[in-house]
């Protein structure tokens, strides 16, 4: 069992308020020491995009690192892999969806325009040593375009693993799969793709989150994305809560006879650490009355669709 701990990126990056790079980076060092096999840092996206994870280079200049623990980092084009190689990450994560207009709204591009884009930056990952993982977002449902059909996001899959990426996170953005759906999708994909390849990304929105985990579990795969105290949500797709807690995944598995070793004592001392830092309301709905966006409700200029 593999537990990617995704709190300082998909967590951190839907704050409204400004949290110290000083805090993230003794964040990530707690984190660091409570047996979680690798952790996802930060973003080296636009910082105009996610002014949130603009202090990617300054976080990775100040953590710790631990003896196997792996530290991974977003990486959206080029420009992204430069930054990541100048910080040292052990591994980096393009990201696309099989929704078109997520793509249009989250990276600027179409799924083929991502997928041009990701070419040179596999060739260049691959040739500094770097494994490369690719995030198939709205793998389940999109807040723009509604139900996602399995056959879709296998089709992505593949792609994805014939342009060279090692590791596929098939994720639920919106937090809104079934476990009938999270089984459909698995019964159609782990006959193609080996299991040790795929890890699944949930967001618990409905509540399905430690469900659908085990499902997948019960399905054979053994990497799992989460969120300490379920931080998170991704900024361009309105409504969607945090990732599925990193606490409840280990203590979900280890009721299943699984041995994680994941410290849940530990986990909690690095929730703790951000606890004066976390506005009530992650989805960042308007607090002042200003008039919502007609197209995704959201009204802070940082997470409207239309800006
Ligand atoms: P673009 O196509 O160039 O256009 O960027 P843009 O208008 O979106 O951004 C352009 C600006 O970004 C320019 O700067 C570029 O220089 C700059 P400006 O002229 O405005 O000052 N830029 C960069 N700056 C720093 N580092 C870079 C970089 N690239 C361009 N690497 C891009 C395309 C994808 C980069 C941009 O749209 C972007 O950064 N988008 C943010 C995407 C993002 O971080 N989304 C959230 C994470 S994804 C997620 O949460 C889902 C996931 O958790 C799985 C799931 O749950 O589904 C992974
Ligand atoms: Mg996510």
């Amino acid at each position: 069992m593999k537990i990617v701990e995704v709190g300082p990126r998909d967590g951190l990056q839907n704050e409204m308020a400004p949290i110290p790079t000083k805090t993230k980076a003794a964040f990530v060092d707690v984190l660091s020491e409570t047996g979680v096999g690798e952790i996802e840092v930060s973003a080296f996206v636009s910082p105009r995009r996610v002014p949130q994870l603009g202090d990617a280079t300054q976080v990775f200049g100040r953590i710790s690192r631990k003896d196997g623990v792996i530290y991974s980092a977003l990486v959206p084009n080029e420009k992204g892999l430069d930054r990541a190689i100048e910080s040292q990450v052990d591994k980096v994560s393009v990201f696309t969806a099989v929704s078109e207009t997520f793509n249009r709204k989250n990276i600027n591009t179409s799924l083929k325009g991502s997928i041009n884009r990701f070419l040179p930056v596999v060739k260049r990952a691959h040739i500094e040593g770097l494994p490369v993982r690719g995030y198939v977002s709205t793998a389940f449902w999109c807040a723009f375009e509604g139900k996602i059909q399995p056959e879709a996001v296998i089709s992505v899959v593949v792609k994805l693993i014939d342009i060279g990426i090692d590791e596929v996170s098939i994720s639920d953005t919106s937090g809104k799969a079934s476990p009938e759906e999270v089984k459909r999708l698995l019964d159609l994909l782990l006959p193609k793709i080996s299991s040790d390849r795929i890890a699944m990304h949930f967001h618990d929105t409905y509540g399905r989150g430690i469900e659908n985990v085990l499902v997948s579990w019960s399905y054979g795969t053994t990497i799992f994305d989460s969120s300490v105290g379920a931080l998170g949500g991704c900024p361009f797709a309105p409504g969607a809560t945090g990732n599925v807690a990193t606490e409840d995944v280990v203590k979900a598995l280890e009721k299943k006879g699984e041995k994680v070793g994941v410290d849940l004592q530990k986990l909690s001392r690095a929730r703790r650490l951000l606890d004066p830092f976390l506005t009530e309301d992650r989805r960042s709905l308007p607090k002042d009355g200003s008039p919502a966006c007609a197209a995704c409700q959201y009204s802070t200029r940082e997470v409207c669709c239309q800006r």
